[in-house]
């Protein structure tokens, strides 16, 4: 049976595969493979590892001929069309688990850029501009005492709130459902949106990418922030209002943003790149050697069992 792998991966699944008997065919390039070369190489796969970047919609399911397995390498399938694909019997997985720790290390890392200042203060030391030191120079402010809302208490948003405790802050949280472990583990209460963004001095988005997320934080609450609070974004973009949320940094009336995730990766709102109060990264929440491994051997376990009759390991 065919394996169709979109990109060349850390952690070699396509040597798993092989091993298991699959003839694997991998695009070697380091970039998205081209939607016709994709379109065409799946007519005959039974399997399919899949990255982000491809979209699997209706024209890509109706090429397939056998495929019984798309093997998401993300813990996001926004990529996806789920019902469509439901619809076709075809099985989709993802790769969550693997992945959640090295996203919440991500997070706390933006978290603490933004409040203690770190582009400027890195940016300076690059042009040369740090003539001594100043007790008025790039004050951020401390953790402590400071109330987290963590949007979206699943594994991420926890073991980002995780994180946090140890920096001795209040936590509190907005999810669709109540989630009774957190709220014991953080002594969290579950406060609706708006009362998050009102009363949090960090704001965390930890949400899945769905018809009801999008756009979830928009102009309305957003504007509910406090002068001095931040917010930063490890999800996806399209959760986030954009140009509603750069208004408000434009305008200086929140202290700063941490992007990892954009509305129309990769091409960024060009204003991003102006603006002194936000912290940039290039969508790497998940990347470290490690983590990056696991997820594409737990794609390729999902195969395999998938191909010899068993159980997928994560399925959507
Ligand atoms: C995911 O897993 O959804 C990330 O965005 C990519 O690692």
């Amino acid at each position: 049976m065919k394996v169709l792998i979109t990109r060349k991966l850390p952690g070699e699944p396509e040597k798993l595969l092989k091993k298991n008997g699959f003839k694997v065919s991998v695009y070697k390039e380091d970039k998205a493979i081209p939607r016709g070369e994709f379109l065409e190489k799946i007519k005959d796969a039974d399997a399919v590892l899949s990255l982000l970047t491809e979209k699997i919609d209706k024209e890509a399911i109706d090429n397939f001929s056998k495929c019984k397995i798309v093997a998401n390498c993300a813990v996001g399938y926004n990529n996806i069309d789920i019902a469509y694909a439901k619809e076709r019997k075809l099985i989709v997985t993802n790769t969550p688990y693997v992945l959640t720790d090295a996203t919440a290390d991500l997070t706390v890392a933006l978290i603490l850029a933004c409040v203690r200042r770190l582009r400027e203060g890195e940016q300076m030391m690059r042009e040369n501009k740090f003539d001594g030191w100043k007790p008025n120079m790039l004050l951020g402010f401390d953790l402590k005492g400071k109330t987290v809302g963590i949007i979206g208490a699943g594994r991420i948003g926890r073991a980002t709130a995780r994180r946090l405790k140890g920096f001795g802050v209040k936590i509190i949280y907005f999810d669709r459902k109540k989630r009774d472990e957190f709220e014991t583990e953080f002594l969290s209460t579950r406060v609706n949106l708006k009362e998050l963004m009102k009363q949090s001095d960090i704001i965390s988005v930890h949400l899945p990418l769905s018809k009801e997320t999008h756009h979830i934080i928009n102009k309305e609450n957003l504007s509910l922030m406090k002068k001095s609070a931040i917010i930063v974004n490890t999800s996806r973009g399209d959760i986030l209002e954009e140009k509603a949320l750069i208004r408000l940094l434009k305008q200086k009336k929140i202290f700063a943003a941490g992007f990892d995730v954009y509305e129309n990766e990769p091409n960024i709102n060009p204003d991003l790149r102006t603006l002194e109060n936000v912290f940039l990264l290039p969508h790497i929440g998940s990347a470290t050697v490690e983590t990056r491994a696991a997820m594409a051997l737990l794609a390729a376990n999902n195969i395999i069992n998938v191909l010899n009759g068993k159980e997928p390991i994560t399925p959507v």
